[in-house]
């Protein structure tokens, strides 16, 4: 359900309270089993269609150019990353047949999409990892539309970094038709002089700092990308960071698009698309009118890490100015939970690690320095590591609100499988975030507050998205049960 804005704000105002108190007619969601707060509106149950998109996925070891003229050693879906777009309408069935022609084994989630929990594609918890040669079927209807991605489970540090990732867009029929519709999938890449990749995907200094960093960013797995565009043309351009560690912040330059989703979902209000921080995993949709009277390319970069933009791609504008299609920018309902700022948290999640290094005695430091051997490193949750760690428990239905601490240095984007999230607070600062979330970055020594309305029953992940990280320690259970005081 989408309420269209109109120029007046008030009139929009009104039509969004409407909507919203008819929706807690219907849902209710609870806080520790008193007043009734606003239900998130995408709990409401899809409709299938009963078309079904069937998809063969082979996972496989191959080469591509990353950059014009070098062939570089990749693992693809189908021979090139990203894989294919999987694209469907709301209420559509996904079938996706992995075959897995890896030396290792592997495994595919769907970043966003509340799939049921045996589909959600991380080994050893909702499914067997699958062997080399080995094939597994997955299959859903994804009840929310928006902008989602695919990629490995397994080994992501070394399986993502390689290339197997791929882009999901769910269609939704009563938002408004763009005359273009993009994805832009987002990489960075670790590469040495010859264009191949850094094989040191287990690296010492990625892991105890935030993850591996390159220095060669992709869009759909190429420099050079252009989206070609004509004067006057209106945009629906779907931003995706698939990158192993490396936040981004997009920088239109002198264009000015208005953000009108955020990891999936609807924004409640539009906002400019500045300054947005794209953690890994984090998805941006944003509405783009290019002016009547431009020409020529305008450079799209990152922002994150100089005060230059450092160009990922190109919007090209040529040609005669075509019509501009009059609809209003598409917002959605989004659940106001920042009143809880001022309760007690259901759960703390505190961020720390441990290091054989730093445990040690100055002399045996000495000794590991020189002979460059700094013992084991990981990544902790409340002093634990996957898959020893600590569960938190939830009910279906029961709103919670979990406190994140970063007590270190590196930054941590924090991704909750089968759920969405809304950050209320940043280092106990309310955010007024008017969107919901998959993934929030917590930056060195931060503090954040989110609020989940558990939705989905079953054993979720929650993780860091940096993928080495992830892969020695940083994941722990989010555990969502039925309802059953509920008739
Ligand atoms: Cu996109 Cu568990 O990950
Ligand atoms: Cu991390």
């Amino acid at each position: 359900m989408h309420i269209p804005t109109t120029p007046k704000r008030a009139a929009t105002a009104v039509v969004a309270l409407a909507a919203i108190l008819a929706m807690v007619a219907v849902f209710t969601i609870v806080r520790s089993g008193d007043s009734a707060l606003a239900a998130p509106s995408y709990i409401e149950p899809v409709t299938p269609t009963g078309e079904v998109h069937e998809y063969r996925l082979v996972a496989a070891p191959t080469s591509g150019a990353l950059v014009e003229g070098t062939e570089t050693d990749l693992w693809t879906y189908n021979g090139s990353t990203p894989g294919p777009e999987i694209r469907i309408t709301h209420g559509d069935t996904i079938r996706v047949i992995l075959e897995n022609n890896l030396p290792e084994a592997t495994s595919i989630h769907w970043h966003g999409i509340r799939v049921p929990h045996a589909m959600d594609g991380v080994p050893g918890l909702t499914q067997p990892p699958v062997e080399p040669g080995e094939t597994f079927v997955y299959e859903f209807t994804p009840p929310d539309a928006g902008t989602f991605w695919y990629h490995s489970h397994q080994r992501g540090n070394e399986q993502i970094a390689r290339g197997l990732y791929g882009a999901i867009v769910v269609e939704d029929p009563a938002e408004p038709d763009y005359p273009v519709d993009a994805v832009w999938l987002v990489d960075d890449w670790l590469v040495d002089d010859s264009g191949q990749l850094d094989p040191d995907f287990d690296s010492y200094e990625d892991l105890h700092h935030s993850g591996r960093w390159g220095e060669l960013l992709t869009v759909n797995g190429t420099t050079g990308t252009t989206l070609e565009a004509a004067p006057g043309q209106r945009i629906r351009l779907r931003i995706v960071n698939t990158a192993n560690a490396r936040v981004i912040r997009p920088d239109f330059g002198s264009l000015d698009p208005v953000v009108i989703a955020m990891d999936g979902l609807p924004v409640g209000e539009n906002f400019p698309a500045v300054d947005i921080d794209l953690a890994p995993g984090n998805r941006m949709d944003v509405d783009l009118t290019i002016p009547t009277d431009a020409q020529g390319d305008f450079v799209v970069g990152d922002r994150y890490t100089g005060s230059e933009p450092i160009e990922f791609a190109r919007i090209s504008v040529a040609g005669d100015s075509v019509d501009t299609p009059e609809f209003p920018t598409p917002v959605g309902d989004v659940a106001d939970w920042s009143g809880l700022i001022d309760d007690q948290p259901d759960h703390t999640v505190t961020i720390s690690f441990f290091s054989e290094f730093a445990e040690a005695t100055s002399e045996e430091q000495d000794e590991m320095l020189a002979g460059e051997q700094f013992g084991e490193f990981l990544w902790t949750l409340n002093g634990r590591v996957w898959p020893d760690a600590e569960t938190l428990t939830a009910t279906e239905g029961e709103l919670q609100k979990i406190r994140i601490v970063n007590e270190s240095g590196q930054m941590h984007p924090m991704h909750l499988h089968g759920q969405f999230f809304q950050l209320i607070s940043r280092n106990d600062e309310p955010v007024n975030e008017r969107h919901y979330r998959d993934t929030v970055l917590l930056t060195a020594f931060q503090t954040v507050e989110i609020v989940v309305a558990p939705s989905d029953v079953g054993n979720w992940l929650m993780h860091c998205h940096i993928q080495i990280h992830a892969e020695y320690g940083m994941a722990m259970l989010y555990q969502v049960e039925p309802d059953t005081a509920a008739s």
